[in-house]
């Protein structure tokens, strides 16, 4: 940090590499148009063409994004942590890579039919350094979550994972409390996983493939409701929902403290303190 082109966009990357215990960047994250001599940054979940306008108009030198913009045409190949999770867990591998296959196809659709350029080049002829930290912002706030539920037993219910949960801040201050989205409070948690910082939640198929592998509960932070209730009809385990951006802050307001320790005037919006 320092030298003679001051905190970079590079440096800031590497913060939250360093943050994530990361050591390259991954495919859902990146610097879209860089700069140097980085002291006001506008920091939100969501950042789209008019929210480049707003940091323009209020003057800082940096605005970043949690969520990808449609420019990283490679995001589906993050759901490759999927199957990462998922060997971890005592999943076969072909098992694994099978549960991600339907995503990967969906989220291959979406990405023919974006505009890829949309976002990226009104920062470019704003000449506004802009870039997005997706992954290793997940990955903490998964291996925060995870570290908070690890020491449920399998015969305890899901009401104590849930309070295991809002022993985090983002989570215990959210207006939106996290949802047994399928079981109820009173069922046994068994082997408890939390399925997060891999490009976004499993859907149906990953979960139905950890309860086949002897996992009791999943958690995502989302769950879209078409997979929700086919889960609850087929009742092989439990999902706990989190909260999108109460699950997301996990990860993201730790990363917020530590710039600005490292500095920066950080100004939070669209979810961010
Ligand atoms: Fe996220
Ligand atoms: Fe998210």
């Amino acid at each position: 940090m320092g030298g003679i082109h001051g905190v970079t966009t590079e440096d800031i990357m590497d913060w939250a590499l360093e943050i994530a215990g990361q050591d390259t960047m991954p495919i859902d994250s990146g610097i879209h148009v860089r700069g140097d001599n980085i002291r006001r940054v506008l920091f939100g979940i969501d950042v789209a063409a008019p929210e480049l306008q707003l940091g323009k108009d209020i003057g800082v030198d940096l605005v970043i994004a949690h969520h990808p913009p449609d420019a990283l045409v490679n995001f589906p190949k993050i759901f490759e942590r999927h199957v990462d999770l998922m060997v971890g867990a005592g999943i076969p591998e072909d098992r694994a890579r099978g549960a991600i296959e339907p995503m990967t196809e969906r989220w291959q659709d979406r990405f023919h039919s974006a505009n890829y350029d949309h976002v990226v080049s009104v920062a470019r002829l704003l000449n506004l350094p802009y870039m997005n930290i997706h992954n290793p912002l997940d990955e903490l706030g998964r291996q925060r979550m995870a570290a908070a539920v690890a020491g449920i037993k399998a015969s305890q219910p899901l009401q104590d994972v849930i309070a295991a949960l809002n022993t985090l801040d983002e989570i215990k201050n959210a207006p939106i409390e996290p949802q047994v989205a399928v079981g109820s409070f009173d069922s046994p948690a068994g082997r408890v996983m939390v399925v997060h910082g891999a490009g976004t939640n499993g859907g149906y198929e990953i979960a139905r493939e950890y309860f086949d592998h002897g996992i009791g509960t999943v958690v995502y932070i989302h769950l879209a409701t078409d997979a929700r209730l086919k889960l609850h009809n087929e009742a092989r385990g439990n999902v706990i929902v989190v909260g999108h951006l109460p699950g997301d802050l996990v990860g993201i307001e730790p990363f917020a403290a530590l710039m600005r320790r490292r500095g920066l005037d950080v100004i939070g919006f669209s979810g961010i303190a």
